[in-house]
């Protein structure tokens, strides 16, 4: 059904609708078309809080009804702290990919005066955290198209972790785009990203970083994902550096400057990566297109990392 055609019957539209919308422009019509028609609906009555489904660290996750036009949706409900920039509802609502969670809806509430962003989502079953038997190769494609994506915006994501991103019925929706910043040429805040999935060039502060940080967080994701724990484990930011050191060896100096890190190391020598999978392993062997793959991930140098585009390429997705 096109957007005019929904205009003309003047009627509200419901969910079934938005998912018969092919294009991605009509998508983007329709989430203004509803945002627009919907502001004089108190928008807390709209949506019903059912159960709480995820915790995060500024916000709760709800699982709501919509008293309008039925059917259920995630609400994520976000303190706004009024001393922090919030970039996630400018980004989120201009994402449009099958392998992103869509933004619905959204408004804001205040409680005790408090101010909240509330981000209506579709609802889905869980995330990589608590998935199982996950068809690897298939997510990895789906993780590397969601990210060229991002890259195309100019979004660098910086918290690619399992829990933000779900997962239902062998597909992945990219989510929580909290910590998320357009590129835009200026300084950005080196402590982004959790620890386990942390680029070397934000361990050694760099200030000035791209959409490689996701690059590598989608390799730690994968690895983990084959491994069924995390590939590399630090305890504080030095100690992930050392993991890091004992898998890829001491960065050179060139490696270095271009990674920001202005103190010494001691000199570790790099490991084979298929070691790793080896030991880890049981009973099955990892396919050496994966560990060429992430080879070419873990990279120090950001410029030599693989871009989405090549990941896409490479051989691990053609058999
Ligand atoms: N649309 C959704 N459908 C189902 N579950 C969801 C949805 N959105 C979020 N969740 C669940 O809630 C959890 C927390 O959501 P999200 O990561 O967006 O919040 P957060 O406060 O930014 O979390 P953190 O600070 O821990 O990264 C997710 O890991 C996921 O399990
Ligand atoms: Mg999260």
């Amino acid at each position: 059904m096109q957007l005019n055609q929904i205009k003309s019957k003047k009627r509200r539209v419901t969910p079934s609708d938005k998912h018969q919308l092919s294009t991605s422009q009509e998508r983007c019509q329709i989430h203004k078309y509803l945002t627009l028609n919907n502001q004089n609906i108190n928008k807390s009555q709209k949506y019903q809080i059912l159960d709480q489904i995820g915790e995060g660290s500024y916000s709760t996750i709800f699982i709501v009804e919509n008293k309008l036009h039925g059917g259920y949706y995630a609400m994520k409900k976000v303190l706004q702290d009024p001393k922090q920039i919030n970039r996630e509802l400018e980004i989120h609502m201009n994402m449009n990919h099958p392998h992103i969670a869509p933004l619905r809806d959204y408004y804001y509430s205040v409680e005790n005066k408090v101010k909240y962003l509330h981000l209506v989502m579709d609802l889905y079953q869980g995330n990589l955290k608590n998935a199982i038997r996950v068809p690897l190769k298939r997510v990895a494609k789906q993780l590397f198209q969601a990210l060229e994506y991002l890259e195309s915006q100019h979004v660098m994501h910086r918290d690619l972790k399992p829990a933000n991103i779900l997962y239902q019925s062998g597909n992945i929706y990219l989510a929580d785009f909290g910590s998320s910043k357009k590129m835009d040429g200026s300084k950005s805040l080196s402590y982004v990203c959790s620890r386990a999935y942390r680029a070397p060039e934000l361990l050694f502060g760099q200030i000035f970083y791209n959409t490689k940080i996701d690059i590598w967080a989608a390799g730690c994701i994968l690895a983990e994902l084959e491994l069924g724990k995390q590939l590399f484990f630090g305890q504080n930011t030095v100690d992930q550096i050392v993991e890091i050191c004992k898998f890829l060896g001491t960065p050179n100096e060139l490696e270095k400057a271009e990674l920001g890190c202005q103190f010494y190391i001691p000199n570790l020598q790099a490991k084979k990566l298929s070691m790793i999978f080896i030991n880890f392993v049981l009973n099955q062997k990892t396919d050496p297109q994966l560990i060429d793959l992430l080879s070419k991930i873990f990279i120090y140098s950001p410029s030599k990392r693989i871009n989405c585009n090549e990941a896409l390429k490479h051989p691990y997705f053609l058999s």
